[in-house]
């Protein structure tokens, strides 16, 4: 367990309310100094979220939400969230050497934005608590390397070739990779992901996403089923899915990371129920390919929604997959349930609002869940009153909204 010394404890307790008030000019002001003091780092986070101002309600979160478990106000389940965090971190090769840097610009940026409220003594108990947490990702993400085989002060990146590419629906496609190099492609456990490196503007800066893994654990190339994402109202087309979808062709390389990922689409065995809406599909598909191959009699619930049937990617190989399966149950919900082949029951994704008392649930059954946070909410929300415990209930999501999910 990990304690606050008991002076550093007082300062932050007293300061807790201050640094929530300004926790997000506090951390857009850190991103504003660190970009202009280390520009390279603009190559490893995300601009999409960075614009949107997701990242930096997530780096605010997380650093003040260690602070009241140090203090002893929230008793937020840590460890599933540090889980977390590490993996990301991983995945985007993340170094130790790069804590001090974010450690030094967040604290200054604390002092600017709090000004004479920042004593020396405050200022310590907070690189306390700084501290205290980067040593837990740096020892959780060293472990994580040694695990991928990634050497120490090597790099997670590694060039893979495309091998095929698949049209699934207008705005979803598939892609195979193979190892640029020949050499042999790691298994990964269903629900986890890679990061995928892209170049930009003629090379000039480099852009990191995550993508699940989609295909078969152990087949010889990796699969990923990337969404195109469009603008709206306004807001620019997605920087990534949009080049992966107009700019990479067969043959073309890619830059990916080590598959990681805390979270398992499969449980450890008996009833499984996965739950998925639109692209949050990709965990799942891994599932049941896994499945059919390892453990074909295991009783499975696909339980998917999508906005059509026409716009629901992959899901011609169901029918496929049932044969595989002969316990596997298949329940489609479509915003437009249109008549016909494509049918489903209705759904209300965006709203949250599928039926959860349509959901089949068989007894201990484990639940995994993956689309927007709206609808694995309900659907959670769901599940929980139909007294399936918490902790059978594991779940992605798409984006860094873990903290938010968590506090549900
Ligand atoms: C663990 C994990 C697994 C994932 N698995 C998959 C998967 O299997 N398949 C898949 O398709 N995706 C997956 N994703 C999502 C994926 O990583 C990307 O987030 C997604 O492809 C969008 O990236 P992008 O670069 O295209 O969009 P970005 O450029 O990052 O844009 C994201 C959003 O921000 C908006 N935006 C950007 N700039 C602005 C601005 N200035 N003002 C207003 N809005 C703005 C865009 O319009 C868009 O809606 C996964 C994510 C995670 C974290
Ligand atoms: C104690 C220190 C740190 C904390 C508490 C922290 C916290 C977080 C959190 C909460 C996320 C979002 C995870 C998710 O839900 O997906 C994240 C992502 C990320 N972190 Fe950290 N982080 C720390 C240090 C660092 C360091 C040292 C770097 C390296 C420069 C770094 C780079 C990133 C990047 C690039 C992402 C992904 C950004 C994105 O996708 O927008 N972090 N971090």
């Amino acid at each position: 367990m990990v304690v606050l010394s008991e002076s550093s404890a007082a300062a932050v307790a007293a300061t807790l309310p201050a640094v929530q008030a300004h926790g997000e000019a506090v951390t857009g002001r850190f991103y504003q100094r660190m970009f202009d003091a280390h520009p390279e780092l603009l190559n490893i986070f995300n601009q999409g979220n960075q614009a949107t101002g997701q990242q930096q309600a997530a780096l605010a979160a997380a650093v003040v939400a260690y602070a009241e478990h140090l203090t002893g106000v929230s008793g937020l389940p840590w460890g599933p969230i540090l889980d977390r965090i590490a993996h990301k971190h991983a995945s985007l090769g993340i170094t130790a050497t790069q804590y001090p840097i974010v450690g030094r610009h967040l604290l200054a940026a604390v002092g600017e934005v709090l000004g004479d409220a920042v004593t020396p003594e405050v200022a310590a108990a907070w690189d306390e608590v700084y501290w205290l947490l980067a040593c837990k990702l740096i020892a959780r993400e060293a472990r994580l390397y040694t695990i991928a085989d990634v050497a120490e002060d090597g790099s997670v990146w590694r060039d893979w070739r495309v091998a095929e590419r698949t049209r699934e629906t207008v705005d979803v496609g598939s892609f195979d990779l193979v190892p640029a190099d020949g050499g042999p492609v790691p298994t990964f456990t269903p629900g986890q992901y890679v990061s995928v490196a892209v170049d930009l503007d003629g090379g000039q800066r480099q852009q990191i996403r995550q993508y699940s893994l989609s295909g078969r654990p152990g087949a010889d190339h990796w699969r990923i089923t990337v969404k195109r994402v469009r603008g709206t109202a306004g807001a620019p087309d997605g920087i990534v899915s949009t080049h992966l979808h107009e700019q990479v062709a067969v043959d073309d390389t890619l830059r990916l990371s080590p598959p990681f990922g805390e979270v398992s689409a499969v449980g450890d065995g008996g009833p499984l129920l996965l739950v998925s809406a639109g692209i949050g599909l990709t965990p799942a598909m891994a599932a049941l390919e896994h499945l059919a191959a390892t453990e074909p009699e295991r009783p499975v619930a696909l339980v998917h929604a999508d906005r059509t049937g026409a716009g629901h990617a992959r899901r011609q190989e169901l029918p496929r997959l049932q044969q595989r399966l002969p316990n596997l149950s298949v329940q489609l919900w479509y915003e437009d349930a249109a008549d016909g082949e494509l049918a489903g029951l209705k759904a209300e994704i965006a709203e949250g609002r599928v039926d959860p008392e349509l959901i089949p649930l068989a007894p201990g059954v484990q639940v995994h869940l993956c689309g927007p946070v709206p609808f694995m909410a309900g659907v959670r929300g769901g599940l929980l009153r139909r007294g399936v415990p918490a902790e059978r209930i594991a779940y992605e999501v798409f984006g860094p909204g873990m903290l938010r999910a968590t506090r549900r």
